[in-house]
């Protein structure tokens, strides 16, 4: 329990993290990295490049700053937070380290200004914040190695297909190395994947989506190839696409992430993807399909041109098992080919215009792609008045805001 005066000094410092937040997680980062090298093992350091961690770190720092007497406010997100902490396989030893070097980046920052009071009273709040996490994560590690086929940190995992789905994106079918049951999973959920490449001096961590149904003696992650240079995530991804054969061995963590469908729900559901976002969502109606066939289902994904488009065949022959099924293809730049495929829709965007004909008040609406993609399309659903608690959403990297 932390004391009223050690509340009242931590709440009196939000102002000062808000100003000086971003620079603290920096030095925080940069120390860190500095005494524990090993932990570029953990993070990923494309994430480190382009400060992106650096900012969701402040955010989730200064909001337990703020609510630091009713952390319960804050718990979905700090839930959503320590899924991508387990599927990294963080540790409760790691939270000391932390903890360290984020009071001496506060006081490396603020200098005089960062009394001893106040570092007391941060390395107090901090203690609290942390075993939240902790004892959170703890669940999650427990459920994730207690489930058949479960296990808690990475296992070995053997590529045993790989196939081409479009021009940029390509499926990895992945089966345990020690031929144990692969655990179930929810749809839209994600895993981490570790490897190591050759000349690198620290392995790499990436998450991606499940994008077949649960149930199968594999897991399949789609994987899009990035420009190398354009984007953080090329390095991984390239050395997937040209480096990994079949038979050859990755390592992985068990399915997390919150970002799933209520199968048991029986309103329509509206799937709006963009580019490589349509992965989750493959997982999501495949086990509709299975499930609640008769549910109302649409199906929209834009992307840039037929050459581009994924999961063409297996999206149409979803319809002879969904019996209410709607398929759109949206291309930006679409060949005469793309137009007279059976599913094109438009040539442009996900628009409102589009939208306006589809939007039903009891839908539920699940969108994903990049950042610009679902920020129009969420601005579209509201403006054409749906509840923001039907608009279901999953950002790809790290959460930027809580
Ligand atoms: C991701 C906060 C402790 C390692 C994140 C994210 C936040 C966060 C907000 C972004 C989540 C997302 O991507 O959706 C915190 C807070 C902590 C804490 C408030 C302390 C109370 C730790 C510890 C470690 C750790 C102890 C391990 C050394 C990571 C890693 C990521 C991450 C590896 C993924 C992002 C990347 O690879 O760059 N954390 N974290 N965190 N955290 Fe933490």
């Amino acid at each position: 329990m932390l004391s009223q005066k050690t509340i009242d000094i931590i709440k009196s410092t939000v102002p000062v993290l808000e100003v000086h937040g971003t620079t603290i997680t920096t030095v925080f980062y940069k120390n860190l990295f500095e005494a524990h090298p090993e932990l570029l093992n953990v993070f990923n350091h494309a994430n480190q490049k382009k400060g992106r961690q650096q900012t969701a770190l402040a955010n989730t720092v200064l909001a337990a700053a703020k609510y630091i007497d009713q952390l319960e406010t804050i718990l979905p997100a700090v839930k959503q937070i320590a899924q991508k902490h387990r599927s990294l396989a963080v540790k409760a030893e790691h939270y000391p380290i932390v903890g360290e070097h984020l009071l001496g980046a506060i006081k490396e920052v603020l200098q005089d200004s960062a009394t001893e009071e106040i570092l007391q009273a941060w390395g107090e709040a901090y203690g609290v914040i942390a075993d939240v996490f902790i004892s959170i994560e703890k669940e999650m590690y427990d459920e994730a190695s207690n489930q058949v086929g479960g296990w808690s940190d990475f296992k070995r995992f053997t590529v045993v297909e790989k196939v081409r789905e479009s021009d940029v994106i390509t499926s990895f079918y992945l089966k345990p190395s020690d031929g144990d049951k692969v655990p179930a999973f929810l749809p839209g959920q994600y895993i981490t994947v570790r490897i190591e490449i050759p000349g690198e001096s620290y392995l790499f961590n990436r998450q991606y989506s499940l994008s077949d149904v649960p149930g199968k003696d594999y897991f399949r992650i789609s994987v899009k190839k990035e420009k190398p240079g354009t984007s953080p995530d090329g390095r991984v991804s390239n050395y997937l696409h040209e480096s990994i054969q079949m038979g050859d061995s990755i390592d992985v963590t068990a399915p997390a992430g919150d970002f799933t469908i209520d199968l048991d729900k029986r309103t329509p559901a509206v799937f709006l993807s963009g580019g490589v976002g349509i992965t989750p969502f493959m997982s999501m109606v495949h086990a509709l399909a299975e499930q609640t066939p008769e549910r109302d289902v649409q199906f929209i994904h834009a992307t840039d041109n037929g050459h581009l488009q994924p999961f063409r065949m297996e999206l149409t022959e979803l319809g002879h098992k969904l019996t209410n099924y709607q398929l759109s293809f949206v291309f930006k730049n679409p060949s005469e080919d793309d137009k007279n495929l059976p599913n094109f829709a438009k040539q442009g965007y996900v628009d409102k215009e589009l939208l306006s004909s589809i939007v039903k008040p009891e839908a539920d609406y699940y969108v994903c792609g990049p950042v610009p993609f679902m920020k129009a399309i969420i601005t579209y659903l509201k403006e054409l008045g749906v509840d923001t608690d039907k608009i279901h959403y999953e950002f790809f990297g790290p959460a930027m805001a809580l």
